[in-house]
This record gives C-alpha cells, structure tokens and sequence, in this order.
C-alpha cells in the first residue's frame, strides 16, 4: 500500500504513538525480560519473581510487545521468545543482540527530547536549559547513565565497525588516532584488519580508564596507546591519519569548528583525516539521519549534508578529497589539510 492509500488521521495517531513501543522496548530491554522467557513458555509471575518486579504491570508491558511479536502469549499469562525478543535478550556466544543499543535513551536523554520544542523554538539544546549544562557534562556527573551510555555505544560500534573499518583506505599508514574513540572499539577493528598500524585512542580521561577492550587483547596491546584528554584544547600530534566517527554530529558547527582546529594542528602535512558520519541524503527520502537528528537537537547536535561538512572544512582550512559509502547509514568523508 502506497502512503498516498493510507488513511491520514490514521497514519498521524499511529505515528504520534510511536513513543509508547519505543520507551516499552527501551525498558523490557533494560529489565533484560528476554533473558527470563524461553522457547517452551514461562508464567509472567516466575518472570515477575525473578526481576522482582510487579507482575501486572510486567503482563500488560509483554501484552505490549507481544503484539509486535516482541515475544509471543501462547496460554494466558504464558509468554513464549521470538526472533525480535531474542534481539533485547543478553548476548552470548551464538546470539548477538542490541540489548544494550535498546536502552540506550537515558533518564535524562528521554527528559531532553521531550523538551525538543525548546530546542526547534530557540536554536538551543535542550539539556542546559533543563539541567544547566550540555549532555556530555551531565552524563560527567551520572555515573550510571554515562556507564548506560556507553554500553549502548559499543553495542552499536560492535554491528558498524568491522564493515565501516574495512571501508578506511589505511592499508598503506603506519599511525592512527581515534579521536573521542570511546572504549576502543573502532580502533581495534582497524588494527586487527591492518597488521602495519599502530594506534592511540584519545578521549575524555574517565572514559579512556574504562576502556579495556583493546588491553584484553594481548596482540593488539602492542600496537595500541591510550590519552585522556579533550579534543577542544589538543589530540595526540604527528599521526597518518585521524579518525572521528560519530562525533561531529554531536556538536554544533562552531563546536565543530573548534574539534576540527585541534584536529588540524595535531595533523602533518600529509595527514588524512577520517570524518565518519550520517551525509544527509537530499529530498524527501525516509533516513535514519532524519530521525537520529531531531534527537541530536536536543544536545546541540545536528547531522549535515555534503555542502555543511564542505563548509566546516573551508572554515578550518581542511578539504574533502574523497566521500566513501559504507553499508551502514554511516560514509567516510576523506579529509587532508587544504593548501
Ligand atoms: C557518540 S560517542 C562516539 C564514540 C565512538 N567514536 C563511536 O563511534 O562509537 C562520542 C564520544 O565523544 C567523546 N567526547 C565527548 N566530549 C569529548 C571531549 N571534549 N574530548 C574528547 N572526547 C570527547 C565521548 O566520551 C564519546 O566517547
């Protein structure tokens, strides 16, 4: 059925709704539900038992998701997993889920993008007008949800970097840096793929403390470095190429401006740099760009298309030499520094 066949008071009340199976997710998720149901069928009190949770409110909550086959009711009260269940159960050997990714919208997030109006009326983030500083600050000071955070971010990293990293053109560098790397995720795929590089991960000193992945990894340990740091005063210098993946969009354009300068005068003549980001697709074409950047708005952020990222580069004295597609909603923008 083409949208124009849909009934459009219909088509409004179903969207507007659409936070209601999002924040269920997010909590059957964050609960880990999934990893108390099975196969065979278990009783929503032995599920409500074991989370220790209120069983009424548990039922109606599957009730929910089982009606976007987000699990399965077979006998009153009896709650059988599906595939979609499966995806919010914890990961295991043999069973990659998005548990993590699907709660990542935290307290203060989901308190943010229900302030949007604040941000689409005033040009500002949401989050210091509710909380008196920007995101990055305030998830600072949350221990728990900056932990939530970035579990949600290296879930995502886990399904985009191997095939975004087999898309970087390194084969011939011998250094790299992953600027606002956050647990080393990305890095890591990089340097497993290319047995040449070396590579440091830069980010926030808190973050860097608990990145560990790459130190769990004996052969990779040799070729890696870690620095705590922000990338608005200085990033390690004298690198061949420069990395930053999912960060632009975070900031707005002078704040881009600024990571870009320091970016700039860490690199060598010669340097690449690696912008990886959503390029918002011209006209009216549904993309996931769209959706993540009315979320975005709320801390400031913003996606942008080719002739934005084109205009941040002119400003710092950076051009685009080469945009790359991936098979994720993600391209690699190759950057150098402009004569
Ligand atoms: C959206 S995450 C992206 C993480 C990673 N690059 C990825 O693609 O999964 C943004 C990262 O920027 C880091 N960050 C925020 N402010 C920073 C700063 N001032 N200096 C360095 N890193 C910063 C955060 O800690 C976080 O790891």
């Amino acid at each position: 059925m083409s949208l124009s066949e849909i009934n459009p008071i219909q088509r409004i009340n179903e969207l507007y709704w659409g936070f209601v199976i999002s924040r269920a997710i997010h909590v059957a998720a964050k609960l880990g539900i999934a990893d108390h149901v099975d196969q065979q069928g278990v009783h929503v009190k032995t599920v409500a038992e074991k989370l220790s949770i209120n069983e009424d409110r548990l039922y109606r909550l599957m009730r929910l998701l089982a009606s976007y086959e987000i699990f399965q009711e077979t006998d009153k009260f009896v709650f059988t997993t599906t595939a979609f269940s499966d995806a919010i159960s914890t990961s295991t050997e043999g069973n990659f889920s998005v548990r993590n990714a699907a709660h990542m919208v935290t307290k203060s997030m989901w308190e943010a993008y229900g302030h949007l109006e604040h941000s689409v009326r005033t040009g500002e983030d949401s989050y210091t007008d509710l909380f008196g500083k920007g995101v990055f600050e305030h998830l600072d000071d949350e221990a728990e949800e900056n932990d939530q955070f970035a579990r949600a971010m290296h879930n995502y990293a886990e399904l985009e970097n191997p095939v975004i990293a087999e898309c970087c053109p390194v084969g011939h560098l011998h250094s790299v840096v992953d600027v606002g790397g956050g647990q080393g995720g990305f890095l890591k795929e990089i340097l497993a793929q290319h047995t040449q590089l070396n590579g440091m991960l830069f980010d926030q000193p808190l973050i860097i403390e608990q990145a560990t992945h790459i130190e769990e990894n004996s052969v990779l340990n040799l070729r890696f470095d870690k620095s705590g740091g922000s990338f608005f005063e200085k990033v390690p210098a004298g690198a061949d190429a420069y990395f930053l993946k999912r960060i632009l969009h975070d900031w707005s354009d002078e704040d881009c401006c600024k990571i870009l300068k320091t970016v700039k005068a860490a690199m060598m003549p010669e340097s690449k740099l690696y912008v990886i980001d959503a390029i918002v697709p011209e006209g009216n074409v549904p993309h996931f760009s769209k959706e993540i950047e009315a979320f975005l708005m709320t801390w400031g952020g913003q996606e942008r298309d080719l002739v934005e990222f084109d205009k941040l580069c002119k400003k710092t004295g950076l051009k685009i030499t080469s945009v790359i597609e991936t098979p994720t909603p993600l391209s690699v923008l190759e950057i150098q520094i402009a004569n």
